[in-house]
């Protein structure tokens, strides 16, 4: 039996080894130079900002973010129910109450959506560039709200020339180790804001401004000096690999074309795709289940992100501070049908030509005949 061709992971060479061992041997483990060196670097290549704050988490970089913002209880916050649920936990965790717009056929909220979702209480819209594709952050900003990115996918995403992380009034990433670059656990906010980005630091340290001078009260969300040489690493290994995830989305959307009851993936005009995930969609009348399960037997991972839109989701169900008020349809029919292919700098053309004779042979055993 030959290889499995897997969804991918993280890709460690001598340069991260030696990059653990030049702290290890340094003998500063918590944030010090390799923290500042990571931030400057990020700024520069990773979103094209003045500056970048480095954080324990995706997470802590939505949290911190929020706060910084001034967003709260009794603001809403406009965002897509067709995401990770982190982006969701961020806001409730803020206090504020989310209000959800449905998604475009791009999985993205949809600016029109999110005009339609938006009070006077809303604060701001959260734009997740899901899959690795920027949302268009120009007509959401258009609607007159701050535009925070949720670019947790998107490495090296492009808008317009301008890169995820640089499209709002900040950009949130994480490095978990899934995404296309990671420090294991991490995350980093770029803004091009002086004193938004003094406000992250003070509140991701305990709220110190300076040595024992309390500013905020903060919380502990500090990057690792291990974790921020990790991810120096990494960070010049990501335009090759973002390279590489593009020529295997070329190849995939090449051979796919033709596949009757696959919808595939389009990037619009004035974007690049970081390619996070390849995500089709499967005709409703095709079993996507008996496909993965199909593509599966052939040695291939198949999988679907996500299933459930995150209202849907048992614990937001009925939540006192969740608005579903919105038509959210688009974004369940998604859910009900989205499959995302290996896509990853690790695939081969024969990988490719693999997943594209499975696919073909699957979606034919799986599809039209059902009841
Ligand atoms: C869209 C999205 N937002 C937020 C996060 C949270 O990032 P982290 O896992 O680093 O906290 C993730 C990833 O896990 C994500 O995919």
């Amino acid at each position: 039996m030959s290889d499995v061709v897997d969804m991918g992971g993280p890709r460690i060479g001598d340069e991260e080894r030696d990059a653990v061992d030049r702290v290890l041997r340094s003998g500063r483990l918590a944030q010090g130079p390799e923290v500042e060196a990571f931030e400057a670097e990020l700024a520069r290549d990773l979103a094209g900002t003045a500056h970048a704050v480095a954080v324990a988490s995706g997470s802590a970089a939505l949290d911190l973010s929020l706060v910084a913002l001034g967003v709260g209880q009794g603001d809403e916050v406009v965002t897509t129910p067709f995401t990770f649920p982190a982006t969701v936990n961020a806001v409730l965790r803020s206090g504020a109450t989310v209000r959800f717009a449905d998604i475009g056929d791009d999985f993205l909220i949809e600016p029109a959506a999110a005009a339609a979702a938006m009070t006077d209480r809303t604060a701001l819209i959260l734009a997740v560039h899901l899959y690795g594709l920027p949302c268009d952050a120009d007509a959401l900003a258009a609607m007159g709200r701050p535009v925070l990115e949720d670019a947790a996918q998107a490495h090296l995403a492009t808008l317009g020339g301008r890169r995820a992380g640089s499209l709002g009034v900040a950009g949130c990433f994480s490095f978990y180790a899934s995404k296309n670059m990671t420090t294991g656990e991490g995350g980093a906010v770029t803004t091009g804001d002086a004193e938004l980005a003094e406000r992250l630091r003070v509140l991701r340290n305990q709220g110190m401004r300076d040595r024992y001078d309390f500013a905020a009260i903060g919380w502990n969300l500090r990057l690792t000096e291990v974790a921020a040489a990790i991810g120096r690493a990494q960070l010049r290994r990501l335009p090759a690999w973002t390279a590489a995830r593009r020529a295997v989305a070329s190849m995939l959307s090449e051979a796919l074309g033709d596949v009757e009851g696959v919808i595939l993936p389009t990037v619009p005009a004035g974007r690049d795709h970081a390619w996070h995930r390849y995500t089709i969609r499967l005709d409703p009348s095709i079993d996507r289940d008996a496909v993965a399960a199909k593509m599966e037997a052939d040695g291939i991972e198949a999988r679907v992100y996500y299933s459930q839109v995150v209202p849907d989701m048992e614990p937001y169900v009925g939540h006192p501070r969740i608005d579903v008020s919105q038509p959210l349809e688009r974004a369940r029919a998604a859910a009900r049908t989205v499959l995302s292919l290996p896509c990853h700098p690790g695939i081969t053309e024969a990988d490719v030509a693999r997943m594209v004779a499975s696919l073909r042979a699957a979606v034919s055993s799986a599809g039209g005949d059902r009841p």
